[in-house]
């Protein structure tokens, strides 16, 4: 088995080095390692999903924020602490729907406000530290949910996913790969089917690669052809991952994820989102309240730099929906599987 390069990795110490990242607007044709010098090079990452998946986003923004205050830690400690609000306020606007953004910008803002009386040489070297801590959390964090997990996929000989949740899309082996990457260690003759994920082709492009370089069997299709694979009886258990889940369970995803859970639903088949608990927003009762990102109509009509759509043609591009809590079979975190999913059972296995 071939482990896939680290999507994230700082290089260096805390005052010069940098972060760097996989491009991952490039694979799987090429392998560009991209070098994150400066704050307006990550937050351009971002954006342009060079680094994308919820989990990746949060690390990358918590080593955003050491790149863009490198160059403050000659100033004066307040002129480093205004500096570093910018930074975060930047941050935080590259993309809206993936919670463990703010989440990691929280945690980077709340270190430096219970870090008083440090230099800003000291201070830097903090929040270098949480920074740290954020990616070496996320990758134990991806082990947990595989094993947690792994036992809900038993007895499948199909499993369908979406979009790309592996370890392109967070500092470990992932959230809903990280289950199949564990029941694929016990049951090698699983058969994982991909949908392509339109329009940015995350599961074409990312998961299909992520599982080839693991060897494990994957079947490539269309979205629009998960509803007919499930009434064929191919897959048993379908799992996705998640940008943000409110209190109530209610889970965004990327887009088609909402459609997947009703085809789900109607053919008896269990629907599980994997994510860790940074993903979870208690901040808002349901999904409802989740933004959703809508992003450019070029990537519709324009996909790969080649027109696919007439000249001046309305679209409308959601990149992620909700899927309701009443259509999720269990929650797989880090602190164990959540099933039924209810407000309550999150709130005890959260806090557990
Ligand atoms: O737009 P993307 O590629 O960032 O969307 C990613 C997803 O929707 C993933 O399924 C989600 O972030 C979970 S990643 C472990």
């Amino acid at each position: 088995m071939t482990n896939p390069p680290p999507t994230i990795a700082w290089i260096g110490d805390a005052s010069t080095g940098h972060l760097q990242l996989i491009d991952q607007t490039l694979l799987p044709v090429e392998y560009r390692e991209l070098r994150c010098t400066t704050v307006e090079i990550v937050w351009e990452a971002i954006k342009t999903l060079r680094v994308r998946g919820a989990p990746a986003i949060g690390v990358s923004a918590a080593y955003g924020v050491i790149v863009g205050c490198q160059s403050a830690r000659s100033l004066s400690i307040s002129e480093f602490r205004d500096r570093l609000k910018q930074v975060v306020q930047y941050l935080a606007e590259s993309r809206p729907t993936a919670v463990n953004l703010f989440w990691a910008l929280d945690r980077m803002q709340r270190t430096a406000d219970e870090s008083m009386g440090l230099s800003s040489p000291e201070l830097l070297e903090r929040l270098f530290v949480e920074a740290t801590n954020i990616e070496n959390e996320d990758r134990a964090m991806c082990a947990a949910i595989g094993r947690f997990g792994k036992p809900l996929l038993s007895g499948c000989s199909g499993v369908l996913t979406h979009c790309n949740t592996g370890g392109l899309a967070t500092a470990g082996d992932g959230t809903a790969l990280a289950v199949i990457f564990a029941a694929a260690a016990e049951n090698p003759a699983l058969k994982v089917y991909a949908d392509e994920t339109r329009p940015l082709l995350q599961g074409a492009r990312l998961t299909a690669w992520e599982l080839m370089q693991r060897q494990i069997p994957v079947t490539l299709i269309c979205d629009s052809m998960a509803g007919w694979v499930m009434h064929e009886g191919r897959v048993q258990a379908v799992i996705v991952g998640a940008d943000r889940i409110a209190a109530n369970g209610d889970s965004a995803n990327k887009i088609g994820t909402y459609s997947l859970s009703i085809l789900a639903k109607a053919h008896n088949i269990p629907f599980y989102v994997a994510a860790p608990s940074s993903t979870f927003d208690l901040t808002i009762e349901s999904g409802k309240q989740i933004p959703i990102e809508e992003r450019a109509s070029t990537e519709i009509t324009h996909s790969f730099g080649r027109q696919t759509a007439p000249e001046g043609c309305g679209t409308y591009n959601p990149a992620f929906d909700v899927a309701p809590a009443t259509h999720i079979s269990a929650l797989i975190t880090e602190k164990g599987v959540i099933q039924p999913v209810t407000s309550t059972r999150i709130r005890e296995v959260l806090q557990s």
